[in-house]
């Protein structure tokens, strides 16, 4: 189903090295936008989300865990009613799954959740617990998750300092298996922009496509220099590698979007339909926005191509 949004080969006229993204309206133009998943459910105080008839307008419908209602994620997110992060949403079988983040910027101690929701509407979400938590000192941070179920219940996570990670989840449960492995998925250590920041890769999304599993992470600091990479393996849980065969591991990743034209800093990506998460603006005077791109997936590398629908 994800295949029939992807363009054909050949379809695309390349007016720039990294196409604009695609025109968004509606109230999802409001400075709310990090994270993105397609629904669209965004990072923000409660989780606000919006939904959308053609991808081009979107309407504000409210707020998963209202007026303060997530209290269990008070403890990593430093109180009542502050931003909980990267919220990733999958319905299968009628039924939304939801997991998100709490944290605060610089700390390990941190937690993903698990919500689950019949129906989207306020009011409908249960918590279903916490997944994964970190403690500062950890080799990892529970940070930005991206659940997949090909071939496995797996969710993919982290790190900002240690790269990405990922851990089998009990389908029933949808908690990490009894006794599964933390599996080691990427990480850099190559330096960042800008200079004297943090080798950071965070915000993995993990996606199948024919033959390869596609492993798509945020690159340097939450700032104009963010942007998107991309390495992929014929397995899920190992063996990432750059079109060059640099492993992921050992600073590997294709750039397929960085900053170019007006746009600083696309990273926070979500595949399906690219959903990015742009900053537009000079630097120092940044904005959150959310963006749209089609990929080209036919050389077995995704590349973004230029449209003007959806
Ligand atoms: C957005 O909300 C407006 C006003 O409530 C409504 O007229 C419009 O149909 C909605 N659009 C979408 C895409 O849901
Ligand atoms: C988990 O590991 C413990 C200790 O090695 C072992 O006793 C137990 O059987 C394992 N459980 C499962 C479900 O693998
Ligand atoms: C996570 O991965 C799934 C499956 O590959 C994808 O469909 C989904 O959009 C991703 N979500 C986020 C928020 O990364
Ligand atoms: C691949 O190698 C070439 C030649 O050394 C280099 O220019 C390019 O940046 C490398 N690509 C990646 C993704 O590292």
């Amino acid at each position: 189903m994800h295949t029939a949004i992807f363009l054909i080969a050949l379809l695309a006229s390349f007016a720039n090295a990294y196409p604009n993204p695609l025109p968004m309206k509606g109230d999802i133009t409001s400075p709310q936008g990090g994270s993105p998943t397609l629904s669209c459910i965004a990072g923000g105080v409660g989780i606000p989300y919006y939904t959308s008839t053609d991808m081009v307008t979107w309407n504000s419908t409210g707020r998963v865990w209202p007026d303060g209602g997530a209290s269990w994620t008070d403890e990593y997110s430093g109180g009542p009613n502050r931003k909980l992060w990267a919220p990733d949403c999958t319905v299968l079988d009628g039924v939304i799954h939801l997991f998100y983040c709490a944290s605060t910027i610089g700390s390990q101690h941190s937690a993903i959740f698990y919500a689950t929701s019949d129906t989207g509407g306020v009011g409908s979400w249960t918590n279903g617990g916490l997944v994964v938590s970190t403690n500062d000192g950890d080799d990892r941070n529970a940070i930005d998750p991206n659940f997949s179920i090909d071939p496995v219940h797996y969710l993919t996570f982290g790190s900002y300092w240690t790269g990405i990670y990922g851990v089998q989840l009990d389908p029933t449960t949808m908690m990490p298996r009894v006794n599964a492995t933390t599996d080691h998925l990427a990480q850099r250590t190559n330096g960042a922009l800008p200079a004297a920041q943090p080798a950071a890769e965070e915000a993995p999304v993990l996606f199948k496509y024919a033959d390869w599993w596609y492993l798509f992470t945020s690159w340097n600091s939450d700032n104009e220099y963010y942007q998107t990479r991309v390495t992929r393996s014929s397995t899920y849980n190992s063996g990432y590698v750059d079109s060059n065969g640099t492993a992921a591991l050992r600073n590997g990743g294709d750039v397929i979007l960085t900053r170019h034209d007006s746009i600083l800093g696309p990273g926070g990506e979500d595949t399906f339909v690219n959903t990015d998460d742009y900053k537009t603006g000079s630097p120092g005077s940044l904005a959150f926005h959310i963006g749209l791109n089609r990929m080209d997936m036919s050389s077995g590398w995704p590349v973004l191509v230029n449209t003007s629908t959806p």
